[in-house]
């Protein structure tokens, strides 16, 4: 075991730590002299150059295939290209071939690393580590930025709480607190705490509602309320507009009936209106015909014009703008003045990023950016911190076991640890568990994969049983390939797909330990495996250093300190199931379950709760959730006051001892309910985390400060505030544990 046991004297440490990093409201930053540059320019312009800065064109391929288009000022941004070489083509073109040389704006869905490949979102989001996440995306910014690529669509701030839907792997979970904490962090991230040329500008995504699709499917539709929206989905998007975000990509989906690209009320009335965001609105992927799809709109007028009137600034790849905005201005159906304002909007994200002064990169210097070693370096840092701890009965870490059997179809898959959404990762770069296995213990290391991929069915595994009888330890690497989750690649089951599971029983029937370490994009319903693993490491696809952290962290090197950022469901069919419910008139109170009820039972025998009579109501592992090799013990839980004013701030005060034999890191985790509101409240909601790092027999005094005002919500009365009353407050390291305080605030 690679932890030291020692004795440390009890340390008081005071943490004042302010538990929200509330920003200013509205704008991007832009001053007076950005908006004296933007006037001046957009008086220069004729209708037809205005709507060509409103069109984005996929530009894969030759730059020729494009260069008339941008000539005759047809095309204010690019996606898709990633060379140097042809970024500075198009940026040529557009700067020095046309009549305003206004340079194009360059975007790329750099969603958790450029080159160097981080852990997919929902790995990030596991570490509870904001200045990591920001780390990472500060490191994918200047790779990206020193190829040209100067906007990121990037972060997603969806709120999943169905894990079959693909694209939970590219957001922060379920919980909007969190989810709050990781999109400020990847702004700050993506563009910078200053703007200069490695500024790449974030996209907030998907707006609004787009991961609470019906029953997971992607695309489909939402039915989200209003106070729905404002309680759990706008909040991170709000959060991330006062953190600086320079633009927005609408979503897919209709809430309510009316898709999100033409939705007044969300876009001019919230974002704009309410928020005063004056940024670039860009529309997803043909979003804007899809509204038609949808029956929204009668053809790409009828939708381009819904989408400029909804506030609407740039199209990707419908060319409803283009072909349609001008006769929809000489008609009147959309005022020159909304144009103005969108082009405004396009115009100040480019003078702010400084495309105008530089639109070129040096293609030789963008060479020694990618894939440094500080870069990896850190991506191998998240992977650490990323994994979570589901089981250990002792097994781990690894003590001096001298043959190590390594199976299983996500041991050597350098492709797919680099997780969805992976665009210019490189898998000849990712190092997978297997090669660093091998080179931690060389000449240790039996490989037979048993599957060669996870949907592969097989019905005897001979070959892995076989070696298996010559290993003392056997290190499962399990999990999904990344093409299974991600856009669109939605599951109905979540079970581990193929014959896993038969694999690890056979490896189980062997008698030696067995160590599952899970890679996957989505939590998957492991219930059913746990039986026949004496360990369950969960790694969210953890990118091109995967492997050298995964060895630390099941070597001991480093110990795990991951938690769940989503809720682990037992089965499936408990979806869509999430911490910070309400309470209903009938909670479950862990009543009869199927295995207890009598032959014809009366129907007053059964639980009358809200339950399933097959699965309880309880997840196999809640949210906030992951172990240690060493163990935490709060005690001494305090509040400085029994009643807190509304404008007060909230000192919550323990003790955190190690009292385990190995320095390890708690992320405490503080929640709150409300209990009685003018609405239904959730049965608890994260307000504060923090990251507690301790030597083994260290003792150490944490206060958390929240603000009271963090306990606002928008009530039945439409409008957003605190509601006194009584309130309950937990301090733990996970959301279904700990004992309540209770506070007032009057
Ligand atoms: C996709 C995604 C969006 C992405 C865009 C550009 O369909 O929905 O998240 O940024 O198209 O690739």
């Amino acid at each position: 075991m690679n932890c030291i046991k020692y004795l440390s004297l009890s340390a008081v440490v005071v943490l004042a730590l302010a538990c929200t990093g509330q920003k200013k409201a509205g704008t991007i930053g832009a001053d007076e002299t950005v908006e004296a540059r933007v006037e001046a320019l957009l008086g220069k312009m004729t209708l037809a150059e205005k709507i060509g800065q409103m069109n984005q064109v996929s530009a894969g391929g030759d730059v020729s295939n494009y260069a008339d288009a941008i000539r005759k000022g047809q095309v204010g941004s690019i996606l898709n290209e990633v060379d140097p070489v042809k970024i500075n083509e198009f940026q040529r073109l557009s700067v020095e071939e046309t009549r305003l040389g206004i340079p194009l704006l360059v975007g790329r869905d750099v969603i958790h690393g450029f080159h160097t490949i981080f852990p997919i979102p929902l790995g990030l989001a596991a570490t509870f580590d904001p200045a990591l996440v920001e780390e990472g995306a500060r490191i994918a910014a200047l790779e990206a930025t020193a190829q040209g690529v100067r906007w990121t669509f990037s972060p997603m701030l969806d709120i999943a709480r169905d894990p079959r839907w693909g694209r939970i792997a590219e957001g922060s979970g379920e919980d909007t607190y969190l989810d709050t904490r990781m999109a400020e962090a990847m702004v700050y991230g993506y563009q910078g705490r200053k703007a200069d040329t490695t500024s790449m500008a974030a996209c907030v995504k998907h707006f609004v509602g787009y991961g609470a699709a019906e029953g997971g499917r992607d695309y489909n539709s939402t039915f989200l309320t209003e106070r729905q929206l404002r309680n759990f989905y706008l909040p991170p998007f709000e959060a991330a507009i006062k953190a600086g975000a320079m633009t927005l990509m609408t979503s897919f989906n209709d809430n309510d009936g009316v898709p999100s690209t033409g939705n007044t009320f969300v876009v001019k009335d919230i974002l704009r209106g309410e928020w005063g965001f004056d940024g670039l609105v860009v529309t997803d992927w043909n979003s804007m015909g899809e509204m038609i799809n949808h029956g929204f709109g009668e053809d790409r007028k009828d939708v381009a014009e819904k989408a400029a009137n909804a506030g609407v600034d740039m199209d990707m790849m419908t060319y409803g703008f283009l072909s349609h905005l001008e006769e929809l201005v000489r008609s009147g159906a959309v005022k020159e003045k909304t144009i103005d304002n969108a082009v405004r909007n396009i115009l100040r994200v480019k003078i702010m990023l400084g495309l105008f002064e530089h639109p070129y990169v040096d293609v030789e210097a963008a060479k020694a950016v990618q894939y440094a070693p500080t870069h990896l370096a850190a991506a191998q840092k998240a992977a650490e911190e990323s994994a979570i701890l589901l089981k250990n009965n002792g097994i781990l870490p690894l003590k001096g076991q001298s043959r190590i059997l390594v199976t299983g179809p996500m041991a050597d898959a350098p492709w797919d640890q680099l997780g969805t959404w992976c665009f210019d990762g490189q898998k000849e770069h990712t190092i997978t568990p297997l090669k660093a296995l091998q080179e931690r213990f060389p000449g240790q290391v039996t490989y037979v994969p048993g599957l060669r991929f996870s949907r592969e069915k097989r019905d005897r595994f001979d070959d892995v049983v076989s070696a298996a009888r010559g290993a003392d330890v056997i290190l499962a690497f399990l999990g999904e390939e990344s093409i299974l989750s991600g856009e669109a690649h939605c599951l109905a089951d979540l079970n581990l797909i193929g014959s896993q599971s038969e694999l690890l029983a056979a490896l189980k029937a062997t008698g030696k330990p067995v160590v599952a370490t899970i890679l996957a994009g989505r939590p998957l319903t492991i219930e059913r495996d746990l039986p026949n693993c004496d360990a369950v490491l969960y790694s969210f696809h953890p990118g091109t250093m995967g492997g050298p952290a995964l060895a630390n962290l099941l070597t001991g090197e480093v110990n795990p300190s991951g938690k769940t950022p989503i809720t682990f469901l037992r089965t499936v069919g408990q979806a869509p199931l999430y911490y910070n419910h309400n309470m209903t008139g009938r909670p479950y109170q862990g009543e009869t379950l199927l295995a207890d009820i009598d032959l014809e039972a009366g129907q007053t025998s059964l639980g009358n709760t809200s339950y399933y009579l097959d699965y309880g109501a309880y997840p196999l592992f809640p949210f906030g959730y992951g172990l240690s090799y060493t163990t935490f013990e709060y005690s001494n839980v305090s509040l400085d006051k029994k009643e807190y004013g509304k404008e007060d701030q909230i000192a919550v005060s323990f003790t955190l001892a190690n009292t385990g034999e190995c320095r390890g890191t708690e992320v405490v985790q503080v929640y709150v309910r409300d209990l009685v509101g003018s609405l239904t409240r959730p049965v608890k909601e994260l307000k504060c985390f923090e990251r507690v790092e301790l030597n083994p027999g260290e003792n150490r005094i944490v206060t958390l400060q929240i603000p009271v005002q963090e306990l606002a919500f928008w009530g039945l009365d439409g409008t957003k505030k605190v509601e006194t009353g009584e309130f309950q407050l937990w301090v733990a390291g996970d959301s279904a544990s700990g004992e309540p305080l209770t506070f007032s605030v009057k």
